[in-house]
């Protein structure tokens, strides 16, 4: 068979396979670090068929035929890496259910709670998360103490981090929360750095007690579903996902 009929492009097989982004996967192809059948390519256009034997780093890939999507809403004390050197249980400990291997897309602390998407479609968790995409996260901070018109307006114009000062956040306040009495304050970024809301809060006097997150770009958290619950994302969702980071529909 000749190279040009065979199957699908590597790159993409890796990437919705979860490995990396499409562009990550053709870089590890070229650093020699993909094999296939046991032998190395590093040619960028080799396609491949589904009874191909892949291998990256001398790790054996499963070829994902189908792309799994699905939104989890994360309950406090759970991880959202896929591993823990301290044993502490993971979101994909909750999705005990599901056909295949997902990657949880970006991260929500251990304390935070919310809308996490996981996938194994490497191409778009990529999208979803690089900066450059600027795709909106929105949060609810429960803020333990008053919140001044100053601290709203710093955090509008973005503040000072010790890695460097955030964009302008889109920020209101949403009264007080009647269990605990904080002061709600919602919060949208559209960055994505380590334990950024709570930073952010600090820098300008505030001490988020809870963090939740409501929306990742198109998409908000289900009111029905419960602490610890998932669904399958439609296919109309998974659309709305690609066509955000620019991705053909
Ligand atoms: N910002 C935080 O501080 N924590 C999260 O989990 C997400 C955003």
């Amino acid at each position: 068979m000749n190279q040009q009929d065979r199957g699908e492009r590597l790159h993409k097989v890796l990437a919705r396979a979860g490995v990396a982004s499409r562009r990550q996967a053709e870089e590890m192809i070229s650093a020699g670090q993909v094999e296939l059948n046991g032998q190395l390519v590093t040619a960028l256009g080799t396609k491949v068929l589904a009874k191909d034997r892949i291998a990256v780093n001398g790790i054996p890939i499963k070829q994902e035929k189908v792309g799994l999507y699905y939104l989890l809403n994360k309950p406090v004390g759970v991880i959202s890496t896929t591993r823990d050197e301290r044993g502490r249980k993971s979101v994909l400990d909750l999705l005990d259910k599901i056909p295949g291997r997902v990657y949880p897309v970006g991260r929500l602390d251990f304390d935070t709670s919310g809308l996490l998407l996981l996938t194994n479609d490497g191409e778009l968790t990529h999208r979803l998360t690089h900066p450059r995409f600027g795709v909106e996260k929105t949060y609810i901070a429960g803020i333990n103490g008053p919140i001044g018109k100053t601290a709203l307006d710093k955090l509008c114009r973005g503040v000072w981090l010790e890695d460097g000062k955030t964009a302008p956040a889109k920020v209101r306040t949403l009264g007080k929360e009647p269990l605990r009495g904080l002061n709600l304050l919602e919060i949208t970024i559209h960055e994505g750095r380590n334990r950024q809301v709570r930073r952010m809060c600090q820098a300008v006097g505030l001490n988020a007690a809870s963090l939740k997150r409501i929306r990742f770009g198109p998409l908000s958290l289900d009111r029905s579903l419960g602490q610890g619950e998932y669904r399958a994302l439609t296919a109309e969702e998974i659309l709305s996902l690609r066509r955000q980071t620019g991705l053909p529909s």
